[in-house]
């Protein structure tokens, strides 16, 4: 049997954020998300996870799980007494506790299945996950026999220099059986730098404590502050990155885009520079985005192209081009072979295929028809100051350079709208409206002064 507790009602002082630490994003997930999902292989057969400071937020963030069991830790007073506050919940438990730490974002769930499989094959009492590394600094260090065994952990802060020089440290990670734990729990004292109550300290009472050394040190990196956050991010990039080359993915400069965990990328996409995908994205094949382009939660089917725009919650048919510098924003739908060009925004808009909105638009609430050619600088009016109205277009309907359609509004089919025009009457099918002044020339104007000419 196994229960997994995180440790997540901690402050995250060293961040210096309005944001509990646990819940600060890094590739579109928190960093409580990314170590709930590293467990998640393990099927435990329960997961707690300790809140305290901001628990609400926390816990608000994780409603959509019902798997989880929130334990409150009212003061914060160590990851020690955190770990103390699972003794009513766990009674009775006679399995083994994976506790992670919540700030540990990089975790394999092969690391954990490895960590669990070692602990259970030699008995221990705990079995801890530990890494070598270069530069320690701000770890606990773990102090280890000549066999192996676990003695002790050291904080940093609490280290001689001597001690210091240990490059063994503590990745803040534990297999431990419970009820051995559970019986060394309530003897934790405070004496330390910080005066908290340190789960490290159980390991010098459990015998037989023992650990295994992580492979790729990467992954047992804790986020204390923005420096460590930031480079968890581009490690994070780049496995993303290079998990989406090895399924077909071309990137032309990859260290300067990004993508989220939720993105998925057909064969043949090439991401050029300065691109970055966030959210659920779906790329179809053949699709080529780039440079300097933004998408969210956008759907893409095969071979569309954008250049230089903004993408957002929205659909693109095959074929689709969008940009340079365009903008589609939330509930838009472009039908197969759409072109949307420069400067041109589109915002919850049904485009049916074939149509053009070339230049310098406004396209908003609106529906148009199959082959609609939308002349540059055409604008749907779409707000009277109280609510939004639509507009609807009929299919192979042209309008005019700088044509303004004042919704609710309503073109027939294979309308024509003479540039210039400001329409606010719905216009029959076939018909040509004209929504303008009539120009009068007037003869031998004298024209401007030479002086106000210049
Ligand atoms: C901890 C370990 C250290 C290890 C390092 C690995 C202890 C005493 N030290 O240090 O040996 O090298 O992790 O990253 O455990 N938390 C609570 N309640 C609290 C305090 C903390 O839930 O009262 C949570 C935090 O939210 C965080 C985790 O515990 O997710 C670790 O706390 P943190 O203060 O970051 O510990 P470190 O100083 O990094
Ligand atoms: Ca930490």
């Amino acid at each position: 049997m196994l229960a997994v507790a995180i440790l997540a009602a901690g402050k995250g002082t060293r961040m210096r954020s309005d944001l509990p630490k646990v819940l600060q994003p890094i590739a579109g997930a928190t960093l409580v998300e990314r170590v709930l999902a590293s467990c998640g292989p393990l099927a435990p057969e329960r997961t707690l996870l300790i809140v305290g400071h901001q628990a609400e937020r926390v816990r608000g963030q994780l409603s959509h799980r019902s798997d989880l069991d929130f334990v409150l830790q009212q003061p914060q007073n160590g990851t020690g007494h955190a770990v103390q506050q699972l003794l009513p919940a766990l009674e009775g438990f006679e399995g083994d506790l994976l506790v992670l730490n919540g700030d540990v974002p990089l975790l394999r769930s092969e690391t954990l299945e490895a960590l669990v499989a070692e602990h259970r094959s030699g008995g221990s009492a705990v079995t801890l996950l530990t890494a070598e590394l270069a530069d320690p600094t701000g770890y606990g260090r773990v102090f280890v026999d000549a066999d192996g065994v676990v003695q002790a952990i050291v904080e940093h802060r609490d280290c001689t220099d001597a001690q210091r020089s240990n490059p063994l440290i503590n990745a803040g990670i534990y297999c431990f059986h419970w009820p051995r734990l559970a019986s060394v729990l309530p003897l934790l004292s405070s004496d330390n730098d910080q005066g908290e109550l340190y789960l490290t300290d159980t390991v010098a009472q459990l015998n037989p404590a023992r650990h295994i050394v992580v492979a790729d040190a990467d992954e047992i990196a804790g986020i204390n502050d923005r420096r460590q956050l930031a480079a968890c991010e581009a490690t994070l990039q780049e496995r993303l990155r290079s998990h989406w080359m090895t399924q077909g993915v071309s990137f032309i400069d990859p260290a300067s885009c990004t993508l989220s965990d939720g993105c998925q990328l057909g064969r043949d996409v090439v991401i050029e520079p300065q691109t970055h995908l966030r959210g659920a994205c779906r790329i179809g094949d053949g699709c080529r985005l780039g440079p300097g382009t933004l998408l969210e939660n956008a759907q893409l089917e095969r071979d569309v192209r954008v250049l230089h725009s903004v993408v957002r919650d929205c659909h693109l048919a095959a074929g689709v081009e969008v940009g340079p510098f365009a903008h589609i924003r939330p509930g838009s739908e472009l039908g197969e072979g759409c072109r949307v060009g420069n400067f041109v925004e589109v915002k919850n808009s049904r485009v049916e295929p074939g149509c053009k909105i070339n230049h310098l638009s406004y396209i908003g609430d609106s529906d148009l028809g199959a082959r609609v050619n939308v002349g540059a600088g055409t604008i749907t009016a779409n707000y009277d100051g109280q609510r939004k109205h639509r507009t609807v277009i009929g299919s192979a309907c042209k309008t005019g350079a700088n044509s303004t359609l004042v919704a609710p509004i309503r073109l027939g089919d294979g309308v024509t709208v003479a540039a210039g025009s400001t329409l606010t009457e719905d216009v029959p099918a076939g018909s040509l409206a004209l929504g303008r002044a009539r120009q009068i020339n007037k003869a031998d104007w004298p024209g401007p002064s030479s002086a106000a000419a210049e």
